[in-house]
């Protein structure tokens, strides 16, 4: 069965973790409760030790005995993450939120975050004002860029009397929320993915390169999708400070480093999906030293990168090859063409030409063209979404 941990922050909404814990417990769930201090004016440890048949840690001094943990076996808000199957931060109040995003550890809750094992998901409540307020929406989005999962709060009437924004849903919903977050665990344990990742940069000199605009937040939300369902993950990427938990990460800048730490890994994988934008050309010659201004026109000769996906595509054996293509116009046919050169079992069209989707953006609207078959089309939605749609299609496609 999964195990929960519920972070409880000082919120008038505590009350309905209450009852989603009761709810997770009667499904078989272990909850592991923690507890700012602020949340415990407002519920009771008690309470939830009496639900969860555990001690609530509720401050940053327990001993490791206090936390189920003897002191050999590690540091209490270290160690309690590594087991769970997701730590679920609710309600998570608009400080609580200022804090994950700063990486403030200072309490057990964001402590535990910020020692990172489980996926972890904010439920914000609070005063629709808190919410709207433009610090509120930055720290949101930097803990999404982070790979933090976002249970969005309701619309209604506030305990303060407000209405708008910024209700904790209610226990059912929550519950519901994570039923569907753990459904598909293990559905690829045992399968090796690897997944490229971000924009190549091919240096012209030691502080200029030529890039694009990938943000790797397509291939990062791949790799975690992967993970979270008990795959072993591999992630070569341009952008590892952003990338998930649970990978093992390989940090590359150029495509020369792309094409060399994918080709030795290659032969160990299952599954291969490039969502990396790998630059087609990169400067013949890089300059030892900073190129000065000197008033003159700067020539560059380009010369051509190696299309690592076709030579995957030359390689293969076992392996079930994705590739993506970032279009301007009709993704299918360009699509299309691209499986039969790139020898790939899947190409993921995108039209990179419309503003808000694709390139370093959350959503991305993206068609499936197979080997055979009907091209599979979804509409525009987050690119969280999509990676769990790629991953549910594949296992349709592969497990039949
Ligand atoms: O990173 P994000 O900001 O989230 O944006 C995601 C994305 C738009 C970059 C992603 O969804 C995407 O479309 N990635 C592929 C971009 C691209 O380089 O497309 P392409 O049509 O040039 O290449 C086709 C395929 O060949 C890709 O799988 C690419 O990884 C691969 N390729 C391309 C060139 C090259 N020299 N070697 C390669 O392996």
């Amino acid at each position: 069965m999964p195990s929960l941990l519920l972070g409880v922050t000082g919120g008038i909404s505590a009350y309905k973790t209450i009852e989603l814990a009761s709810r997770m417990r009667k499904r078989g769930w272990g909850v592991q409760v923690l507890m700012t201090e602020s949340a415990t004016k407002f519920v009771a440890p008690l309470t939830f030790e009496a639900i969860t048949a555990r001690p609530v840690h509720a401050n940053m001094w327990s001993s490791g005995e206090d936390f189920d943990f003897p002191a050999s076996r590690g540091i209490g808000h270290i160690e309690i993450g590594k087991t769970a199957d997701v730590f679920l931060i609710a309600p998570a109040t608009a400080n609580t939120l200022a804090r994950l995003a700063a990486g403030l550890a200072d309490d057990v809750v964001c402590a535990t975050a910020l020692a990172g094992h489980a996926p972890l998901v904010v439920a914000p409540a609070m005063n629709p004002r808190m919410w709207a307020h433009p610090a509120t929406q930055e720290n949101i989005e930097t803990l999404r860029r982070r790979g933090v999962h976002l249970i969005p709060p309701g619309t209604g009437q506030m305990a303060c009397g407000d209405e708008g924004i910024g209700r904790l849903p209610e226990p059912e919903e929550l519950e519901n929320w994570l039923l569907a977050f753990t459904s598909t665990k293990d559905t690829l344990k045992g399968v090796r993915v690897l997944v490229t990742a971000g924009g190549t940069r091919e240096p012209l000199d030691p502080v200029r390169f030529l890039g694009n605009r990938s943000s790797g937040r397509m291939g990062h939300a791949i790799a975690d999708a992967a993970a979270r369902r008990g795959a072993d993950v591999t992630l070569v990427t341009t952008q590892p400070s952003t990338a998930p938990v649970g990978v093992r990460l390989r940090s590359v800048n150029t495509a020369l480093e792309m094409q060399a730490a994918v080709h030795s890994v290659f032969d160990e994988q299952d599954v291969v999906v490039m969502t990396a934008a790998v630059a087609d050309y990169r400067p013949q010659q890089a300059a030892t030293s900073k190129r000065k201004k000197d008033g003159e026109t700067w020539r560059l000769e380009l010369v051509p990168n190696p299309d690592i996906l076709a030579e995957l595509g030359q390689r293969k054996g076992k392996q079930f090859l994705i590739g993506f293509a970032a279009e301007t116009e009709n993704p299918e046919r360009a699509a299309r063409e691209k499986l039969l050169k790139k020898k790939a079992d899947w190409i993921i069209g995108n039209d990179v030409s419309r503003l808000g989707v694709g390139f370093d953006s959350d959503m991305n609207h993206i068609l499936i063209v197979e080997r055979e078959g009907p091209v599979v089309e979804w509409p525009e939605l987050p690119k969280r979404d999509l990676a769990e749609k790629i991953w549910d299609l594949f296992l349709q496609r592969t497990t039949r």
